[in-house]
C-alpha cells in the first residue's frame, strides 16, 4: 500500500495561533515545519490595516527565503490565518513562489469565526490542485483546546493511504455542504 513520506507544514502566523497548529500537526505526523517569514511590521493598528489590504488586494509582500525545499517533499500542508475572507498575503508570497515543486497539498486555515469555505477552495486555485484533506480551526477553539479531536482526524488523513485518503475527502464535502453548519 502507498504511504505518504515525507511532510513539510508551512504556515504564516501573526498572534500564535496558525502556528500553535502547525506545531502540533508538524508533531504528530513527523513533518518539517518551515515558518514564513516577513518583515513588514504587522502588529498595532497599522499593521493590521496593511494585512487586510494585502490580504484584500491579493498581493504578495516579499518574503524571506525558505529553509525546506518544497520539492524535496511528498505533502506540503499550508496553514494560513484568514484576513479580511482572504488568504493571509505572506502565504500568498509562499505559494506563488513554489506552487510549480508541490506534488500533494493540504491546507488549514485560522480564523475568528468565518471566512474559511472561501478561503480553502482559494487556496485550491492558487496551488492549481485540490487538497488532500483540508482543516479549519477558530480561535475559541484552540483556546478553549475543543479542535483535538478533528485536529487528530486531518492528521490521521494525511498519513493515510490514497483510498482512505478518498474516504475521508467524501466526508469533509458532505460536511461542508451541511445546511445546518452553512460551512
Ligand atoms: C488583518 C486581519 C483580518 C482578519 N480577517 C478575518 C476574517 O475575515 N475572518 C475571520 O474569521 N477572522 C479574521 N481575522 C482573525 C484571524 O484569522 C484569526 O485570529 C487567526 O487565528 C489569526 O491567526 P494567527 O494568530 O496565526 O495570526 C483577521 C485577522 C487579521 C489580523
Amino acid at each position: 500500500m502507498e504511504k505518504i513520506q515525507r511532510i513539510l507544514v508551512v504556515y504564516y502566523s501573526r498572534s500564535g495561533f496558525t502556528q500553535a497548529i502547525a506545531r502540533q500537526l508538524a508533531r504528530s505526523c513527523h513533518a518539517d515545519l518551515e515558518a514564513i517569514v516577513d518583515d513588514s511590521g504587522r502588529s498595532r493598528v497599522v499593521g493590521y490595516a496593511r494585512s487586510a489590504v494585502e490580504a484584500a488586494l491579493h498581493l504578495a509582500p516579499e518574503i524571506a527565503p525558505s529553509r525546506h525545499r518544497p520539492s524535496d517533499y511528498d505533502l506540503v500542508v499550508i496553514g494560513t490565518p484568514i484576513w479580511f475572507w482572504n488568504i493571509a498575503s505572506p502565504v500568498r508570497a509562499y505559494i506563488k513562489r513554489h506552487r510549480s515543486a508541490f506534488r500533494r497539498v493540504a491546507f488549514f486555515c485560522t480564523m475568528g469565526g468565518s471566512g474559511d469555505a472561501k478561503v480553502l477552495r482559494d487556496l485550491k486555485y492558487l496551488c492549481g490542485r485540490p487538497a488532500v484533506a483540508t482543516f479549519s480551526v477558530s480561535d475559541a477553539e484552540i483556546s478553549g483546546r475543543k479542535h483535538r479531536q478533528r485536529l487528530t482526524e486531518f492528521s490521521a488523513a494525511l498519513t493515510a493511504s490514497p483510498s482512505l485518503l478518498r474516504g475521508y475527502q467524501r466526508r469533509r464535502i458532505a460536511a461542508l455542504s451541511d445546511p445546518m453548519t452553512g460551512r
